[in-house]
């Protein structure tokens, strides 16, 4: 047995949440006395924290792993964790494909790591991939910015659309109580951080579980309630959320939006097609006129807000018709930014099976287009900015340039402006836009 701490590295791949469940497993290490370690190479524990959404997402997780794998013939020390959705969506069979795993941990067992771990330090090999109640957290995660921090609301997703394994890889929706949302926003606005986005894959779909809950459906707790309730916590200045559906969203949250001045004007609600029976075969359970009203009655309540989205091209099925009705969608509305992705048919998902696959390559031209479209329109977007004043959240120096810091508008449009970051680092400035660009702005400070 080594006497030295171990290092870890963790490496994270897919969406917020899991950066929200790495930054917490990250806490449980280094409660455990475990060393943060940049290098994964110089780590003898690594977690890879792994997304399964489409096809090459997973494929770059076997690469790494692969690495590592070897690595560890020569250093039996080392200890190979894989977490997240492909973990959970593969269970035993990652086992069998990579027998120098240690552990294999679904996303709903992040907050036991540290159990988990014990096992597998007293010799087992462990697979965690039962479906289990997520206990709340109470480590203290090792965020990876000290200005804007993931609060998670809702795990879980009990939608069912036919292309995503979501629901089979995060489980069955479990909302976080209100009570101990806020402790943590509170914690956070102690701590000086500034800006908390709210999580959820389904984001309306807070509450539904939690008791107080009507059988009608009416319940006490909605994520409207819930934005009130934690709307004006010490020290934190900016609420943003995701993931809103369309089938859920209500107007009561535009309102609520409009009224709470620490809600940013930014609504992320992803589409997916504009073609109503491509939404039907993704089982969506909207049409595109309703995602259309949605958007109307946005603009009319807050005229100035950003709208973003996702959008999967070439479905089963899909025909050029159905995908130039996306991207008529995409003309009229004009989004702020829209994620894009050409379709991966997915392990145990009822779209894989579905007749009339789309070419890899149509798929590719139709998201060549579509990007296309997709560039021009947020530039359109990006253009009401120019001249104007906008109030920037400073988090960071510019990568690019080390003259610059950079930020983010209420809006979300990543923003460039002279500065010192030791100054500015966490400041809210006025900034004069002096440039656009479609995805991001330069100014200068007011
Ligand atoms: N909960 C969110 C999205 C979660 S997954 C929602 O309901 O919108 C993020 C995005 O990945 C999805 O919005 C979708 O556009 C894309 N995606 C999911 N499964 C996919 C698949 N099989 N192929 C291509 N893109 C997919
Ligand atoms: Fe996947 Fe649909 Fe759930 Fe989003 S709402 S996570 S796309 S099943
Ligand atoms: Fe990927 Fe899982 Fe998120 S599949 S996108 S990490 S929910």
């Amino acid at each position: 047995m080594t006497t030295a701490p171990r290092r870890y590295h963790v490496t994270t791949f897919g969406c917020q949440m899991n950066k929200a469940d790495s930054e917490r497993m990250a806490g449980i290490l280094d409660g455990m006395g475990l060393v943060f370690c940049e290098d994964p190479n110089d780590a003898n524990l690594i977690l890879y924290n792994t997304c399964s959404i489409r096809d090459n997402a997973e494929h770059k997780v076997y690469s790494y792993l692969g690495r590592q794998a070897k690595r560890k013939h020569e250093e039996p020390d080392l200890t190979l964790i894989v977490a997240g959705c492909v973990a959970q969506q593969e269970g035993e069979a990652l086992l069998r494909r990579v027998p120098e795993l240690d552990l294999v941990m679904g996303p709903q067992h992040a907050n036991r790591l540290q159990d988990l771990l014990e096992q597998v330090f007293d010799g087992s090999q462990v697979v965690a991939t039962e479906a289990i109640h997520i206990s709340e957290d109470i480590t203290k995660p090792r965020r990876d910015s000290e200005i804007t921090a993931w609060v998670n609301v809702i795990y879980g997703c009990n939608e069912r659309c036919t292309y995503c394994v979501v629901p089979n890889t995060r489980g069955v929706e479990q909302s976080r109580t209100p009570e101990a949302i806020l402790a943590e926003m509170e914690e956070l606005g102690r701590q000086g951080y500034k800006e908390v986005t709210l999580l959820g894959q389904n984001i309306d779909a807070y509450g539904r579980d939690l008791p107080g809950s009507t059988p009608e459906g009416r319940h006490l707790h909605t994520f409207t309630d819930l934005l009130y309730r934690v709307s004006d916590v010490e020290g934190i200045e900016r609420i943003r959320f995701a993931t809103s559906h369309p089938r859920y969203f209500t107007e009561r949250l535009i309102r609520a939006c409009a009224e709470l001045p620490k809600v940013c004007e930014h609504f992320h609600i992803p589409f997916q097609s504009g073609d109503n029976d491509i939404l039907k075969a993704m089982a969506r359970g909207y049409t595109q006129e309703k995602y259309r009203r949605i958007i109307d009655n946005i603009r009319k309540i807050m005229p100035d807000a950003s709208i973003s989205a996702d959008a999967i091209v070439g479905f089963p099925g899909e025909t050029e018709e159905q995908f130039e009705k996306t991207m008529e969608l995409v003309e009229d509305i004009g989004f702020d930014l829209l994620n894009t992705a050409a379709y991966s048919p997915r392990p145990a998902t009822p779209a894989a099976l579905m007749a009339d696959p789309v070419s890899e390559e149509v798929k590719a031209d139709r998201l060549q287009r579509l990007n296309r479209l997709v560039g021009v329109k947020a530039e359109e977007r990006s253009r009401r900015y120019l001249g104007r004043s906008e109030e920037v959240l400073v988090e960071d120096i510019n990568p690019k340039n080390p003259a610059q810091v950079m930020g983010r508008t209420r809006g979300n449009r990543l923003t460039f402006l002279d500065g010192k970051i030791d100054e500015l680092k966490g400041k809210l400035v006025e900034v004069k836009i002096t440039e656009v660009r479609p995805f991001s702005l330069t100014g200068n400070m007011l």
